[in-house]
């Protein structure tokens, strides 16, 4: 097991340092990432805004250790996530990193209660202790009166909520979000907005979030453009 005793509380919570991501195409490899630098603080959201295709996904997976740099480091909680194996990286993971996308990824045959709790579980959590605290998770993203419903049986909207509750099982600290708000309509997508920054304002959470829409990137802490692989001051 890793030592969690290493993770520093006081330095950034993200660290990157000169990443790069290439993919190996067809025609050549395609370079993504080149050279980015990003620091993410306890309790800061920044957004991120840049063109399709200029590598905002790639950029949060990599922030996220769902995928791997092809060079530079990326430190977590102060600790090189590049000496840890997948597994560890994974655990790491699963505690630290939360993620919305744009589409909820919920699973269909479980209802939004089983769905917030199943991290949990697959972290170890006993099953009465999970559900309880998705329970709470679920109350805080205001969706307690729809826990016992299944996916298909909510609105766009309520499974985006629900995908946020799960995000925030294990208690991540950090949340990524990737377009959250590109499925659904303006009113829904403002609530879910609305709904993010209250939980960094209430729980201390630290988000990144990759937006199309520069009214809610300019609400954020600090506000980036990733253009020729970089970030740069938007
Ligand atoms: N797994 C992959 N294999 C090959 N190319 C990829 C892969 N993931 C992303 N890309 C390419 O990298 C570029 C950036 O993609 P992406 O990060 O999804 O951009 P964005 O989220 O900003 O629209 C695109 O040209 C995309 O086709
Ligand atoms: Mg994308």
């Amino acid at each position: 097991m890793m030592n969690h005793s290493s993770v520093s509380r006081t330095g950034p919570l993200i660290h990157a340092q000169g990443i790069g991501r290439e993919f190996a195409g067809p025609g050549g490899s395609l370079r993504v990432l080149h050279g980015l630098d990003f620091e993410l603080k306890p309790g800061e959201i920044v957004s991120v805004v840049g063109a399709s295709g200029s590598g905002k996904s790639t950029l949060l997976h990599i922030l996220g250790c769902l995928d791997r740099p092809t060079s530079g480091r990326l430190l977590l909680g102060g600790q090189d996530t590049s000496l840890l194996s997948d597994r560890q990286l994974a655990g790491l993971r699963g505690k630290r990193i939360g993620f919305v996308f744009q589409f909820h990824h919920l699973l269909p045959e479980f209802t939004a209660l089983e769905n917030a709790a199943i991290p949990m579980m697959v972290a170890g959590q006993p099953l009465d202790q999970s559900l309880k605290e998705a329970a709470r998770l679920l109350e805080m993203v205001e969706l307690s009166p729809r826990a016992g419903h299944k996916p298909a049986e909510l609105s766009g909207g309520e499974q985006q909520r629900a995908a946020i509750a799960r995000a925030l099982a294990n208690s991540p600290g950090i949340l990524l979000a990737d377009e959250p708000t590109g499925n659904l309509d303006n009113k829904l997508g403002q609530a879910v907005i609305d709904l993010l920054w209250r939980l960094s304002r209430e729980t201390g959470l630290s988000m990144v979030i990759v937006t199309h829409n520069r009214e809610v990137a300019a609400r954020a802490g600090r506000m980036l453009e990733l253009r020729e692989g970089r970030l740069w001051p938007a």
